[in-house]
């Protein structure tokens, strides 16, 4: 019987480059989308999902994450003190939800190398890893799809999107094994998957995003894997590696993903979830029509 998914990985060592010189002293993990840190997506979405604890994967520079799942004492009394209960209710709520935990990666080694640290606190069990750059507005949440379709197949799911042919480059891509019949509407099982192919040699435009549920074996397979040519260790590799030894199963997850780690994902995101957003989405909206959007650039309303 597939085992209960309790704690979930989120790889936070990158030096998220794509976002300088904003990442220069902060994390972009705590880029803010409206009003909240671009990670807090990821972390509501796995308490949604059922999981709460959590394990950040940190490097150089990245205490502001821990400084913000951490409980405020000052800010909680101040904000007592004034009768704000609403903002207090606010920050108190997510750190009230989870256990978080912090492992550091001494130097960023790649996504398979992030994973790997995570090794010890994980231990002898099936766990989830949420890259909390791919926001996903999904209900159920994404997570919860990846989960069930686990409890089913009883192996490894990663979450899928179709992509158009020329973004294949930018993400690791699977191969469908047809023998394996009908598993459920956008389940497969996979015979193969590949980092970053050539559009020409992508064996799908199912990409791989942000989002797996992966088991212990993974760990020796990802310890087998040497450095790549850019000196990281992929967990696509990782992956493959272990496809030799036990089935994997991926999962089209029926939501809307903004990758927010590049800067038109991120102002796309922004844009969305502002939109969504009961107190804002009017003004907001208003605002965006009185922009002369075929004037281009330096245009003023
Ligand atoms: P990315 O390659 O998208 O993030 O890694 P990055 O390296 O931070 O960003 P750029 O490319 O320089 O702008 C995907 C995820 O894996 C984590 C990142 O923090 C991000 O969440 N990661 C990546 C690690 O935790 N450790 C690593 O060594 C590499």
């Amino acid at each position: 019987m597939a085992g209960t998914i309790r704690k979930a990985v989120f790889p936070a060592a990158g030096l998220g480059t794509r976002f300088l010189p904003a990442t220069k002293a902060q994390p972009k993990e705590m880029l803010v989308l409206v009003d909240k840190p671009v990670i807090q997506y990821g972390v509501e979405e796995a308490v949604q999902s059922g999981v709460d604890n959590i394990l950040i994967v940190t490097g150089r520079g990245k205490n502001a994450i821990e400084d913000h799942f951490d409980v405020a004492v000052e800010l909680e009394s101040y904000l007592e003190q004034r009768g704000k209960t609403e903002q207090l209710e606010e920050i108190r709520k997510i750190t009230r939800l989870i256990n978080v935990a912090y492992v550091r990666q001494g130097e960023p080694l790649g996504l398979g190398h992030a994973v790997l640290v995570a090794q010890n606190l994980i231990g002898d069990e099936p766990f989830a890893v949420i890259l909390g750059d791919d926001v996903i507005d999904a209900n159920p949440p994404a997570l919860k799809q990846l989960i069930d379709v686990y409890q089913r197949v009883d192996g490894p799911v990663l979450a899928v999107e179709r992509v158009p042919a020329e973004d294949v480059s930018s993400y690791g891509v699977v191969k469908i094994d047809e023998s394996a019949g009908n598993l459920g509407r956008g389940v497969y099982r996979i015979s193969d998957l590949v980092e970053k192919p050539r559009r020409e040699d992508a064996p799908s435009n199912l990409a791989i995003i942000g989002r797996y549920i992966l088991t212990p074996d993974i760990f020796p397979s990802l310890s087998a894997m040497a450095s790549d040519q850019t000196g990281e260790i992929q967990l696509t590799n990782g992956l493959r590696h272990l496809l030799r030894s036990r089935p994997i199963y991926v999962c089209e997850i029926d939501g809307v993903r903004h990758d927010t780690g590049n800067k038109l994902g991120f102002l796309k995101a922004l844009v969305y979830f502002a939109l969504r957003r009961p107190d804002l989405a009017e003004p907001f909206r208003r605002y965006l029509e009185t922009l002369d959007l075929k004037a281009g650039a330096g245009s003023r309303p």
